[in-house]
This record gives C-alpha cells, structure tokens and sequence, in this order.
C-alpha cells in the first residue's frame, strides 16, 4: 500500500513548460523506482500525444467526471516500466460546461480520484492542467495534496503567480482544499548564456526562496523535438543536459516530499509545529510570509491587471 503524492502541475500562463515538465518528470520519477501516475486533464491532450499515446474519443477523465465510469478504467501503461497515463480527448473541454451545472462543481475531480487513492497503487501522481484557471484546473487543485508551477525564464514570468496564489488561498479558506501546499516552482527554458534567465532566476527566489527548485531546466531544442517522437528526453537524448536536468528536479521532488513527510511525522507526534525546522510559516489565511514578502516588496509587478478568476471560485463549494 503506497502512500500516494498527488501534485497538480499548474501555471495559466500558456507555454511555460507544463505540459513538457509532467512528461519528462514522471518519466524521471519511474526511473527513480516510483510508481507513476500522469493523468492529462489538458484538452489540447499535449501530455497524451508527447508519450506516445492516440488521442481516442470516450478515454479520458471526461466521464469519470460525470460519475458515470470509474477513473481507473481509463488508465494505461507507457512504454516506460512504472509510468501510467490517463489520457485526455479534445471534448473534455465540454466537460467544463457539464460540471459547471453540477451542485458540487469543484469536486468530481478529487471523488473520481478517492478510489485510486485508496488502492494505494501509486507513489506520485502528476496531474498536467490547461493554461487557465477554469473548471478544470480548480478541480484538480481541490484535489491535489500540491501543486507544482513551472515558471518561464523569461521578464514577464512573474506577471499572473499572483492570480494563482491567491486561487490557493481562496480554495483553502473557502475548505474546498484547507491542505493544499505549494510544492515548489520550476523555473523552465533557462538559457545561461543570457543576463535575462540569470536575473528572472534571482528575482522569483528572491521573492520565493525556497520555494523555488534549485534544479534549472535550460532551454534545449531536443526538449522541443522529444515528443513528436513520442518519448521523454530520457529516453530521446538519455545523455543530454535537459535528461540530466529533468533527472536531477526528480531526485529533490522525492527528497522534498520525504522531508516534508518526516516534519508532519514529527509534527503529529509532539503536537505542535517545529519552529526551527520548518522554512516559513503559514498565517491563518494560508498565506506564506514569503508570499507576503514578495507582494509587499513588489506588489505592481505581482499584481496581475486582470482578475482572471472564474466567479464559480468566489462562491463557496
Ligand atoms: N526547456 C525547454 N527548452 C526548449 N523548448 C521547450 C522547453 N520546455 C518546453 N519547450 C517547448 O515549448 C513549448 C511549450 O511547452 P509546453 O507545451 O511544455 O508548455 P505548456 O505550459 O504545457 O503549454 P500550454 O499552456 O499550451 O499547455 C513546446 O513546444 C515545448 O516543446
Ligand atoms: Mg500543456
């Protein structure tokens, strides 16, 4: 029986390397002795078709949704030994409009996914969103245990992290995820012979410190190339820097979440919170100091003109 991670990988700034971090991290994650599951909830289906999998019309997430086949009947191997896939289809979109109408619409999600969970089958599970902050993404951060931000290297990277953070907040103090962590950025597409990568970098750990994944993933064509073959970078380019880089942000994913597994132990067993080993503390809205700090030290650059929130957030769940 596994003690199963679910971790929703989320940015609704599209092309930042969602799609491209799901795919090679879980990839990496199998090859590191986990027992992987990527579910792609993404109508543009990129996860399904950049591993190698058909897009078929009635496999995917869509009517597990509507309660009406259970999620786990969907799930396939990969080509890679301990990496499953729950593929996605282009009418998932309609999805969004069916749950919508539903009473409990942020929650189909985390009910499809219980039984999974209590089969205890899966180490990690990735969960590869749509770049928006829609029905779908809001459903996978109520369940997910995390979520995880891959973030572009590039000058806007920062423009719109407000919006998703306070997505989190509100999903915390509306009770429809009160545990939901941020498991970490990822900053992507990193290129070291520009100023421009070196600053962003600086600037988000200066306002996300550890927060921040000290793994950089550069930009690297074969990235690019990888999934018109089907394949994760591992096994397009095993050799490559990028394969080296996706292997090295699995190996401190897993080492985080032994830590952060070994602080809840501790934190269980003497009741209250370790102080001096935990890295920052969370006030009563749920709200990071370091998010504090970095919306204090900067808040035009992290405020986002457009409140791209759906209003079904504002309502309670
Ligand atoms: N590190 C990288 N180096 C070079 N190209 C990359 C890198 N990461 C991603 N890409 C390319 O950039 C494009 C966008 O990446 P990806 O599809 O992973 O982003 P995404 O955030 O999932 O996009 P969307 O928001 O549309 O779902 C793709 O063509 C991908 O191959
Ligand atoms: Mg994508």
């Amino acid at each position: 029986m596994r003690n199963t991670r679910v971790i929703a990988i989320a940015n609704q700034k599209g092309g930042v390397g969602k799609t491209t971090t799901a795919i090679n991290l879980a990839a990496c994650l199998a090859e590191q002795k986990q027992k992987v599951l990527l579910i792609d909830v993404d109508p543009q289906a990129n996860a399904t078709s950049g591993i190698g999998v058909e897009k078929e019309e009635g496999k995917s997430i869509y009517s597990s949704l509507l309660g009406e086949a259970p999620l786990v009947s969907f799930i396939q191997p990969t080509q890679i030994p301990d990496f499953d896939l729950l593929p996605s289809e282009v009418d998932l979109a309609g999805a969004e409009v069916d749950i919508a109408r539903t009473d409990s619409y942020l929650h189909p999600f985390k009910e499809a996914l219980t039984p999974v969970l209590e089969a205890g089958q899966y180490d990690i599970i990735l969960i590869d969103c749509p770049p928006s902050l829609g029905i779908l993404t809001m459903n996978t951060l109520t369940a997910a245990h995390s979520l995880l931000i891959p973030m572009q290297c590039e000058y806007y990277a920062l423009e719109g992290l407000s919006v998703m953070l306070r997505l989190v907040d509100r999903l915390r103090d509306g009770g429809a995820n009160p545990d939901l962590e941020i498991e970490g950025i990822v900053m992507t597409m990193y290129d070291m012979r520009t100023n421009l990568s070196q600053q962003v970098v600086q600037e988000v750990a200066t306002h996300f410190d550890e927060q921040v994944f000290e793994t950089l993933i550069p930009r690297s064509i074969r990235l690019g190339e990888a999934p018109s073959h089907g394949l994760p970078i591992i096994e397009y380019d095993p050799r490559s820097v990028a394969a080296a880089a996706y292997r090295s942000l699995a190996t401190e994913l897993i080492d985080r979440i032994k830590q952060r597994r070994k602080k809840t132990i501790k934190t269980a067993e003497t009741g209250t919170k370790d102080v001096e080993e935990s890295t920052e503390s969370v006030d009563s809205e749920g709200v990071t100091e370091t998010d504090q700090d970095a919306l204090a030290a900067d808040p035009g650059h992290l405020e986002s003109p457009l409140d791209e929130r759906p209003d079904s957030v504002n309502a309670q769940p």
